[in-house]
Formats: C-alpha cells, structure tokens, sequence
C-alpha cells in the first residue's frame, strides 16, 4: 500500500511584479538579481490571501483528480503565511471545497513544508489510516517581506500548489528529513502577534531576515547529501531518477546542487524565474505545471527536495501514477 498522486492544481495571483519594479523600491537592477538568483519576477497577491490561494489550488487539484470533496479525507495545508490563526488554514479548505468527512491541520516548516506535507499524507495513506489526502502549500510571503532590504525582497513570491493523493497499490519509498534548530538564526521572523502596538511593525525582527551566504552554503552541502541519502536507503540509482524538484529558492543553488550529484541539468526543472521563492507551494505549483504540460508520466520516478528556515531539510522519491 501507498499513496499515489492522482491530481494537481496550482493558484497564482494575476499581478505579476518584474524586477524594474523591484529597483524602483530599493537599490537593484535586473541583471544583479537575474544573475544571483534566476528570478526575473514574481507574482504578488492583491485581492487574493493564503486561504483563498489555498482553496483553489485545492479545487483545482480535485478537478484534475476527479476526485470527490466528500471523498476527501485528510487535509493538510504547509503554510507559514496565512492571513489567519483560527481556524486553521485546512479548515477553511474544508469548508469551501465542503469536505465534511476530512480530518484537517496546518504544518508549519518554512520551505521544507511541501515534503513534510507529502511525508505525513504519505504515513497516514500507508498505514490505512486514511484513503484520500489533500496536500496543499499556500503562501503570501509579500506579506512578510520589508520591501526596504535589497538583499530578501527580490527573493520571495506569493502562490499555492495542490496535490490529492489516493491509498493505492505500489512501493513506499522512505523519505530522508533532518533539522537543526540550532542553525535557526540564519533565517528568522518574528511573529506578529507578539506585537504591542503597530508602531513596531516598522520593526525588521517582524520580517523574513536571512543570512543569505549561510543559507546558500547550507542549501548546497545539506540538499544533495539527503537526495544521495534517499536514494541509497530505497535502492534506487541516479539513473532511475526522471526528475529533481527542488524547492524553487534560486537557480544557483539548483545548479550547485545538480553538480554534487554529477546529474544533468536537464533533470532539474525550474520554474522560479516567473515565481521567485514561493516557499511549501513552489514544489507543488512546479508538479502542477509539469503535470499540465505532460512532462510527468506515468511510472517515473522523481526526487522532491525542500529546504529552508529551522533549519529543515528533506527528501522522497515519487512514483508517479
Ligand atoms: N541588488 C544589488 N546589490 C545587492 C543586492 C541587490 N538586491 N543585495 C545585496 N547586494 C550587494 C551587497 O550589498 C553586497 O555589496 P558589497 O560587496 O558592496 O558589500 C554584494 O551585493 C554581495 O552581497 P552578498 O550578500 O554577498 O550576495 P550573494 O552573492 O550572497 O547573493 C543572495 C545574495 C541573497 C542572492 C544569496 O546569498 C542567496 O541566494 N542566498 C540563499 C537565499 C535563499 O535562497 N533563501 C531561501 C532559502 S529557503
């Protein structure tokens, strides 16, 4: 028994924001940006929120399924962003897709929370717990951005990625996850609720602040490690391997971590360029669009990667279904 992925559907808002705007706010270019990270813009949520994000890409998801709401349940959403504390994110999924029968919880783990999603979904569909999973990431993280710091602005995007998973006959492959809250530093953000009074919002603590060299030399040593771990633990060679999608942070990082693993960068897809980082929904928004343009098919095997704030790292292989 495992789960297997039946669906995907993804949520972008429409305002997309390049890099000369960017440089109208701070001190940058297109080039700087293009060449340090291959994000050339970003899309940014106006009417949108974390939970309307979610929804649809959820919507989406079971569409492209075809999978019953009232089927559905498990809902997990991986966000780090929402507009709102309670109810959970998930339960406002529930609500609006009307899955009354769904089990639901939020999962906090920064970039990595894509995979964790997937992981739990995939223990609970594993030991019979469950039948249909519904894994979303949903972010706004121009809600926690200071658009005055040249060096995190340029980074982030807004957006959500959905998957449905149904119990199925096919291996488990045994996923490689790590953190070290003790390197927590070098990506931090204070939470808002602690705040006295707005006056403090102008306060940095209460926006992603990153040691961004720290992070890089984190991300290429720690990423390509647990990618070779993964495959070793379920037996399965490189070669087997159709895709890499890494969580979409910066497309030096997805080259170094191509050249670790000496694999060819046609293996790595990337869609960060027209999204930036858009943190637990950028696995899921880039499976959405390789499943639409038919890249993904059926029985190939693929590496999902994430890494990010904790710090927390991790890798699973999928059989796609
Ligand atoms: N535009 C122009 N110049 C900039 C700039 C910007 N947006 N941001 C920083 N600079 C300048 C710095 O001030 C510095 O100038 P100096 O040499 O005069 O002091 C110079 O560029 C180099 O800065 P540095 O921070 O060393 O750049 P970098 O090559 O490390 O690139 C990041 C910065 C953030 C792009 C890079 O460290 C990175 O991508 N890190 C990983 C971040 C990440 O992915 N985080 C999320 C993980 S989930």
């Amino acid at each position: 028994m495992t789960g297997i992925i039946c669906g995907t559907g993804s949520y972008t808002p429409s305002y997309v924001m390049d890099n000369n705007e960017i440089a109208t706010m701070v001190e940058t270019n297109d080039e700087w940006i293009k060449e340090r990270t291959g994000v050339a813009a970003r899309h940014i949520i106006k009417d949108e929120t974390t939970v309307s994000m979610a929804c649809e890409a959820a919507k989406r998801a079971l569409a492209d399924g075809r999978v019953d709401a009232g089927e559905v349940d498990l809902i997990i959403v991986s966000t780090i962003s929402s507009n709102i504390i309670l109810p959970c994110t998930a339960c406002e999924v529930q609500k609006e897709l009307g899955a009354k029968g769904a089990t639901c919880f939020d999962l906090s783990a920064a970039c990595s929370g894509f995979v964790l999603a997937y992981n739990t979904a995939l223990a609970y569909l594993f030991g019979g717990v469950y039948k249909t999973a519904l894994i979303i990431g949903s972010e706004s993280l121009s809600n926690l951005t200071n658009w005055e710091d040249r060096s995190t602005c340029i980074l982030f995007g807004d957006g959500a990625g959905a998957a449905v998973m149904k119990a199925g006959e096919g291996r488990t492959y045994l996923p490689v996850t790590y953190s070290d809250g003790m390197k927590g530093k070098a990506l931090t953000c204070s939470s808002r609720h602690a705040l006295a009074d707005t006056c403090r919002m102008k306060d940095p603590e209460y926006y992603i602040q990153m040691d961004g060299q720290a992070v890089f030399k984190f991300a290429v040593k720690k990423v390509p490690e647990a990618v070779s771990e993964v495959l070793e633990k379920n037996h399965v060679e490189k070669e087997e391997i159709t895709w890499y999608i890494l969580h979409q942070a910066n497309r030096r990082i997805v080259e170094a971590v191509a050249k670790r693993l000496d694999e060819p960068m046609e293996k790595f897809p990337m869609n960060l360029q027209e999204y930036g980082n858009t943190s637990s929904a950028s696995i899921a928004i880039l499976l959405d669009e390789m499943k639409k343009d038919k890249r993904l098919k059926s029985g190939q095997k693929i590496v999902i990667a994430g890494f990010g704030a904790g710090l927390t790292w991790g890798a699973s292989i999928i059989e796609w279904g």
